[in-house]
């Protein structure tokens, strides 16, 4: 069998993989491209998925370091989540939402309400993250417009937030350079300080770091006022940010202003949800706060089928079906909205998360930290952080400066390159390299991952070195 593999893989390597190259270069254009190379680049190519590997044109098998975008949680090539498509499809393939239904969407909410914090009893699915923040957001407009308050509609969001690439959901990315050349909803949109303990002011403790950021939060609060504010979207953690772990406490402290406050709580659970931290949800389960909201989507399928969602609190929908207004409608739906081949995948998935997965996660996380930890012993790590099965290794020029700008932009990227070479794919974020494996590896596996990762930051250093860069 594995032999039959590696011959595809090589099928892959030779005329087909030049011809996609090619093609590519004339015909594609790639996900976050720069005006000088659009429609006009070629990404290393991969063939195939195989558990924590993934094989590219080569041959060359890697370690999938970030599970494709944080999402291939159970794993590549999942038999029985592949087996569950084809039947799925050949049962039904697709019914239309506006006046039909299918039993596995009616299956997969309940499932999902099971696992949700506090009265999150409804669930309403997209195509992935950014339509469910999309959904969140515009469900938040509806709620406050049949509530008679059409004045409450702004956004916080936070510095280091990524929340989607629609209209309203990129407006709230808090990342500089997602921003630099798009336009966005400002007008909707009041950002907060991102809750990134590593670069709060010097000499700031972290209990007084929190107080800040609550007290910004509350400020801000009061100086637009809350008849105006609809919704606090957060990420638990913030992920594509860097993997920033907020301070303990604050996001309790920022869920009970919302709830003071009138203003609906949405967590943002697309990376966090579906195992990442060991649990369905991690809202609950990991910072015990309840939400009006939760935004899920990447690994409710382990990435095999485009699926997200929103899971709606009952209190939400019993205060819309008590209001004046019971013709007001929700003006909102897509084509592939509950699409009974993502929700019968996402069914299995679930299985394989219940049934082992979740359980593996919590028992290989202490070991997986504690590993990627021992890289601050290099000099060009300023710190490596994470939670469950995300972490990441931010580099900097020098460890009391924090700057990761004067040692080189892209430092994530020539990391990745030589990790690349190795045996392992990273996802580089500037200075950062994000980890975020397929939740089935093991402790083997995460010895291999960290043991390549330090070679990679090992030689990056040299290169740095000899280019008179950085000489830490
Ligand atoms: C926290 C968060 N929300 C939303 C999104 C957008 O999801 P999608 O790319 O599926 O639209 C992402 C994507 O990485 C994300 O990390």
């Amino acid at each position: 069998m594995a032999a039959v593999r590696d011959l595809k893989s090589r099928e892959m390597a030779g005329l087909g993989g030049d011809d996609a190259v090619e093609l590519a270069k004339r015909h594609l254009i790639q996900p976050w491209p720069y005006a000088g190379s659009v429609g006009s680049e070629a990404r290393a190519l991969i063939g195939e998925g195989d558990g924590i590997y993934i094989t590219d044109s080569t041959g060359k098998r890697l370690i999938d370091g970030p599970a494709g975008m944080w999402c291939v949680n159970v794993g590549h090539r999942r038999e029985e989540l592949a087996r569950v498509m084809y039947d799925q499809a050949m049962a039904l393939s697709y019914n239309t939402p506006w006046y039909t239904m299918n039993a596995p969407s009616a299956e997969l909410a309940k499932r999902i309400a099971g696992h949700a914090p506090g009265d999150l009893s409804h669930v309403f699915y997209t195509t992935g993250g950014s339509s469910a923040v999309e959904t969140a957001l515009r469900f938040m407009q509806f709620y406050n417009n049949v509530r008679g308050r059409p004045e409450k509609k702004l956004i916080l969001s936070r510095g280091g937030a990524y929340h989607g690439s629609t209209y309203l959901s990129a407006s709230l990315n808090g990342r500089p350079r997602d921003r630099d050349w798009m336009d966005g909803a400002d007008e909707l949109v009041v950002k907060l300080a991102s809750p990134d303990p590593f670069r709060r002011p010097k000499g700031m403790s972290i209990a007084a770091f929190t107080d800040f950021l609550v007290d910004q939060f509350r400020a801000t609060v009061a100086r637009v006022g809350a008849d105006r504010i609809g919704a606090f979207v957060g990420e638990p953690i913030q992920a594509s940010g860097g993997v920033i772990i907020p301070p303990d406490g604050y996001l309790r402290r920022i869920r009970e202003i919302c709830r003071d406050k009138d203003i609906l709580y949405i967590s943002d659970e697309v990376v966090t949800g579906f195992g990442r931290l060991g649990h369905v949800f991690a809202s609950g389960d990991v910072f015990g706060i309840g939400s009006d909201m939760i935004t899920f989507a990447k690994g409710v399928t382990s990435g095999y089928f485009p699926l997200g969602g929103v899971i709606i609190s009952e209190r939400l929908l019993e205060e819309l079906r008590r209001s004046n207004h019971p013709d007001a409608m929700f003006g909102h739906g897509l084509t592939y909205t509950s699409h009974p081949v993502g929700c019968a995948v996402a069914l299995k998935n679930l299985d394989l998360l219940e049934e082992s997965v979740l359980a593996h996660t919590l028992e290989v996380a202490p070991y997986f930290q504690a590993q990627l930890k021992t890289l601050e012993e290099l000099p060009l790590v300023g710190e490596v952080r994470g939670v469950g099965l995300m972490g990441c290794v931010e580099c900097v020029a020098d460890r009391e400066s924090k700057d990761p700008l004067q040692l080189d932009k892209d430092v994530g990227k020539r990391i990745d390159a030589h990790c690349h070479e190795l045996g392992l794919l990273v996802r580089p974020l500037i200075n950062m390299c994000v980890m975020s494996p397929p939740l089935v590896i093991t402790r083997e596996q995460i010895d291999d991952m960290v043991g390549i990762l330090r070679e990679g930051i090992s030689r990056t250093m040299e290169d740095l070195r000899k280019e008179g860069v950085w000489q830490g």
